[in-house]
């Protein structure tokens, strides 16, 4: 099919605004997918997607579509996810498009991941169509965001479509203005190949599967390629298209988005951004690749049984491959053993890591809390970088420490502005602006430590505002602050895990906060364990478990073996999140009971 007939578009929106249900509606009004095999949130392939409601991973499908003016067109529709932490994902299923489709939902306007997707889409030069969602909802009012979109945004939306994705109204309608609108692609046939590659992911018998954007030229099945950042050279087994289903095609032409596959055993030769060109007629240049994203937060994953240790590695390698700002790299804790640091951008991304290391790996993990990247100045004249609290110089050889900053936009309606305020204020924040978006809601801008921001700013947000705000954040540099290490010892010992960055002023409420709640977590054992918090080796708070004196089997006394076996079974069970650390059995949520305290 010669370009003029194909678009590629990305959905973006603000979390729930309704960009799956719209891509499901897509798929059944193009017949792409047929009724019986239709299932809700169709591009949501991973269970953790489905059970969560949310997109982590994009998508790419292929779908034909007869538009009103008799024609037939090929679209490529890359699903993309909308929350903060997943913004990378985004952009690069937008690096793949020309256009994007701009669902905002009827009943809520135009919010935080918004704004914060509409940039990104212009960065990277897209078309936008706006449509307008949940018009079905009763408190929907579609000629406000009709007014936002123009007055915020800045886009025409006079005859955007309004539709209900839910109901299946004026679908149609989206699909034409993406036929009318978002420019077709206009890579050259005849050029060198130029192929972007914006995911990819590791399969068992078939090695590496590419997904790419055929920018210039095109990719035949047989062709030698090369990777331009890694310079791997590999011939091309197999390509296609997904529908969403996967199927098998000849080649993949100029315009065109589909995966490749070229027995590519090695992870590190595919990078995702990375250009495929022609082995033996090279492009000169690669493609404009992505930003690179660096982590906001780290923390230490560590294998509950040791011996899988490898095998962590193994699932820390394969999703990296599928998930370019992962990163990790190997270390050691002395209460905790061989694990390995890692670097999350957000805490929602870091949770989604987790838990797909332990459903898809099956290995049971021990996460310490989170933690942002200090620099600490020494007093011999150098920086570091600390990201692991236990790492931080002695305190006689710190000069001063540094922390990040955010700048944090808040969306609120304004019957909230007073409660977000006091909640930015107990956080160290700075207020900077407060702007109107209409008669009813505000934008409320601050800046924030992002050390704040990873403790628990976004449930209190959501608890004093009822959900009704949404937040948006980016890195703006470094502050000076009056910071410390506190350490928690454990019957006298150090937990290095435990251990924290705090700012001094908060550090003896959070020091006593930190103590009750590990007195609460850390089940009761044979002997009294005093749980202690310090800074620069000065104890600063108290808490002591009292000793067991109950033998869980004295209950079954005379009894029944099989109950006594339950028994033991069922503290067996709550025992394999335990890690022992010296003498004392800890559980996983102790290591994270640093995050919720009040
Ligand atoms: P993420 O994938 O998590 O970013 O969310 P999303 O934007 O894809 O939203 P999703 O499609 O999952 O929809 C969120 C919720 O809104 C779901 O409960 C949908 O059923 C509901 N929803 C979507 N479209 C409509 C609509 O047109 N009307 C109504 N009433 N509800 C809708």
């Amino acid at each position: 099919m010669d370009q003029k007939h194909i678009r590629n578009f990305s959905i973006i929106a603000h979390i729930d605004h309704g960009k799956s249900t719209l891509a499901d509606r897509i798929l059944e009004i193009t017949e792409t997918v047929e009724q019986r095999e239709m299932k809700e949130q169709l591009l949501d392939s991973m269970d953790l997607e489905r059970e969560r409601g949310i997109t982590i991973k994009l998508n790419a499908v292929q779908l034909k579509y007869t538009a009103l003016n008799g024609e037939n067109y090929i679209f490529h529709l890359i699903d993309t996810p909308g929350h903060v932490d997943f913004t990378y994902e985004v952009s690069r299923s937008l690096a793949a498009c020309e256009g994007a489709v701009l669902v905002v939902d009827a009943a809520q306007g135009i919010e935080a991941q918004t704004l914060a997707n509409v940039y990104l889409a212009l960065d990277n030069e897209l078309e936008i169509v706006p449509v307008i969602n949940k018009i079905d909802l009763p408190s929907a009012q579609p000629d406000v965001v009709r007014q936002e979109i123009e007055d915020v945004i800045g886009l025409e939306a006079e005859d955007c479509p309004l539709i209900s994705a839910k109901n299946g109204l004026n679908i149609r309608d989206v699909l034409e203005a993406v036929v009318e609108r978002v420019p077709a692609p206009n890579g050259d046939i005849n050029a060198p190949l130029q192929a972007l590659v914006f995911d990819s992911l590791y399969d068992a018998y078939r090695g590496v599967v590419a997904f790419v954007r055929v920018k210039e030229g095109n990719i035949r099945v047989g062709d030698k390629i090369r990777f331009m950042a890694t310079g791997a050279e590999y011939e091309v087994l197999e390509v296609g298209i997904r529908n969403p289903k996967e199927v098998k095609k000849d080649m993949l032409e100029c315009g065109e988005v589909g995966w490749l596959c070229a027995s590519i055993k090695s992870i590190r030769d595919v990078r995702v951004g990375d250009t495929i060109t022609s082995a033996a007629r090279p492009a000169q240049n690669p493609l404009v690749g992505y930003r690179e994203m660096n982590p906001m937060v780290y923390c230490g994953l560590y294998p509950i049984d040791s011996a899988k240790y490898n095998d962590l590695r193994d699932a820390l390698e394969k999703l990296q491959l599928n998930d370019a700002s992962l990163q990790f790299e190997a270390e050691t804790s002395q209460a905790l053993g061989f694990g390995f640091r890692c670097g999350f951008l957000g805490l929602l991304h870091m949770d989604v890591v987790q838990e797909r290391i332990e459903r898809e790996y099956h290995i049971d993990l021990i996460a310490t809390a989170p933690s942002v990247v200090y620099h600490v100045y020494t007093t011999d004249g150098n920086m570091q970088h600390i990201e692991n609290p236990s790492m931080m110089p002695e305190v006689q050889k710190i000069d001063h420490i540094e922390e990040p900053f955010v700048r944090a936009s808040i969306m609120t309606p304004n019957e909230y502005v007073g409660a977000i305020m006091e909640l930015c204020q107990r956080k160290r924040g700075n207020y900077k602006d407060m702007i109107y978006i209409d008669a009813n809601r505000m934008n409320v801008v601050y800046e924030l430590p992002l050390g704040e921001i990873v403790f628990d700013f976004f449930d209190k947000l959501k608890s004093c505002t009822k959900g009704y705000a949404s937040f948006d954040y980016e890195l703006i540099g470094y502050q000076t602050n009056k910071l410390s290490k506190m350490d928690i010892l454990l019957n006298g010992e150090i937990v290095d895990a435990l251990s924290a960055i705090v700012h001094r002023d908060f550090a003896y409420p959070r020091g006593r906060a930190i103590c009750e709640k590990l007195k609460k977590l850390i089940p009761k054992q044979q002997f009294e364990i005093p749980i202690q918090a310090a800074i620069n080796g000065k104890i600063i708070a108290r808490a002591d478990i009292k000793s067991l004196r109950k033998n869980v089997l004295a209950k079954c006394y005379g009894g029944d073996i099989s109950r006594k076996k339950k028994l033991l079974e069922k503290q067996k069970e709550g025992k394999k999140r335990m890690k022992a650390v010296g003498s004392v059995e800890v559980p996983q949520e102790a290591f994270m009971a640093v995050l919720s305290m009040d």
